[in-house]
């Protein structure tokens, strides 16, 4: 178990209020529990320099930002983490977990802000040695399900409004459907459901 799982990259990702961050928990903690020697991070941030472009991102205030400048952004927080800590991790035979990646900018900037996914694709293959993990796992949940979980102050990305967020849950669908690599699971059931179906990816992988 502990080696099938040596330099394996996973990624956890969906739209807000999906369950990604709880469900990335329960992920690493049974890998761990299988002894596997697990990096997890989240994005945008995982690097001192990485949170900092986190807190613009995500500022309220922020509201002139551009979709272009959410794009860059959010790639040089990703390229700083691949840099600092994903290639070293995977490089020392490390299991990488992560929460959220490149298909995020794909479904927020790429379909829901109007960038191209193509586009984004393009800029993140000449800035990353190695664009795409192992697998992608896409938690799928509907607007109201995801309203529902997000009961607290909303920032400035979440704030966008439904819809932006149905796009951003139709450019995951789309995402997953065209690649390898990508398996979406339904979201809106119980925390131990879903967590039983991430595993049976996992072990699959
Ligand atoms: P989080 O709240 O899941 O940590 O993610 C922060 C917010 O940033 C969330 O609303 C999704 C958004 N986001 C993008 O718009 N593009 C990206 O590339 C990433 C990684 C996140």
């Amino acid at each position: 178990m502990k080696d099938k799982f040596s330099g394996k990259f996973i990624v956890l990702d969906g739209p807000d209020g999906c369950g990604k961050t709880t469900q990335t928990k329960l992920l690493v903690q049974w890998l761990r529990q299988k002894g596997v020697d697990v990096a997890t991070f989240r994005e945008p941030g995982g690097t001192a320099i990485g949170e900092k472009i986190r807190q613009i991102l995500l500022n309220p205030d922020h509201i002139a930002m551009s979709t272009a400048a959410e794009v860059m952004l959010y790639m040089a927080a990703r390229v700083q983490l691949w840099t600092e800590k994903i290639a070293p991790a995977l490089k020392a035979a490390k299991c990488v977990v992560l929460d959220r990646w490149l298909s995020s900018t794909c479904a927020y900037q790429g379909c829901a802000g109007g960038f191209g996914i193509d586009h984004i694709i393009k800029i993140a293959q000449d800035c990353l040695d190695k664009p795409w993990p192992d697998l992608t796992i896409i938690l799928d949940v509907d607007l109201e399900t995801a309203a529902q979980r997000l009961n607290r102050g909303l920032d400035r990305m979440e704030q966008k409004g439904d819809g932006y967020h149905k796009k951003v849950r139709e450019g995951f669908s789309q995402l997953a459907k065209d690649r390898a690599g990508f398996a979406v699971i339904d979201a809106s059931a119980d925390i131990q459901t879903v967590h039983k179906k991430i595993i049976e990816l996992v072990e699959k992988t």
